[in-house]
């Protein structure tokens, strides 16, 4: 099946493409001519995840699917939440957002792992056919004192997921990531929905 993929994380299309495995052809949004960053405004992840879903298939009627995470910190008051990727610069830098969520913990005297509790949450947008469908998907674990690791991006340097105490998401590899992750989590969700309801 071919679908569009509204993102332009590539560590994001590696892994949706991990797993939803052969039977899907992901086309991104540069593909198919649209290069501009594609607004996400909302006050949550599902509007966010709604907007960007809505955004291609209001200028190219096709079949798509956009998805937006949080990451939740417990000590934070659930920050940096919905607006993770812009939580230190206006422009999506990892390595900043690192630094500023790093800081905010010390600051607020969170130093072991039951008082950094964190989680990230996933919702995914599919609009198949002109109607919208949802999946969701959640990893439990709590933020590393320092960072560690080198694979996967954003946050995941940071992440230690409970299923795995000993490692951050970085430190896991795709693979084992994408067994336990957020985003592993509803895209199976999104998979099994269009066999049973698409047939593909
Ligand atoms: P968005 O879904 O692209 O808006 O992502 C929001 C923020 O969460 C960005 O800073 C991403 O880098 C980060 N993020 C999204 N997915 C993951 C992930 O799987 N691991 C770590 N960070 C992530």
């Amino acid at each position: 099946m071919k679908i569009i993929f509204a993102t332009g994380n590539k560590g994001k299309l590696r892994e949706a493409a991990e797993i939803l495995g052969e039977g899907y052809e992901l086309v991104t949004p540069a593909d198919m001519g649209i290069t501009e960053d594609i607004p996400e405004t909302g006050d949550t992840l599902k509007e966010n995840s709604i907007q960007k879903a809505s955004y291609l298939y209001e200028r190219l009627h096709v079949n798509c699917f956009a998805d937006d995470t949080g990451l939740m910190v417990d000590a934070l008051g659930g920050a940096p939440g919905v607006h993770s990727a812009r939580y230190a610069t206006d422009g999506h830098d990892f390595d900043a957002n690192i630094v500023k969520l790093l800081s905010e913990l010390e600051k607020v005297g969170a130093n072991t792992p039951e008082q950094r509790t964190a989680r990230f949450m996933n919702v995914v947008t599919l609009i198949i056919d002109g109607e919208m469908h949802f999946f969701e998907g959640v990893v439990e674990g709590h933020i590393a004192l320092s960072r560690n690791g080198s694979k996967g991006f954003g946050y995941d340097p940071v992440f230690i997921p409970d299923a795995f105490p000993g490692q951050t998401m970085a430190e896991l590899g795709e693979e084992v990531k994408n067994s336990i992750s957020h985003r592993g989590m509803s895209l199976r969700a999104m998979a099994t929905w269009l066999k049973e309801n698409v047939g593909e």
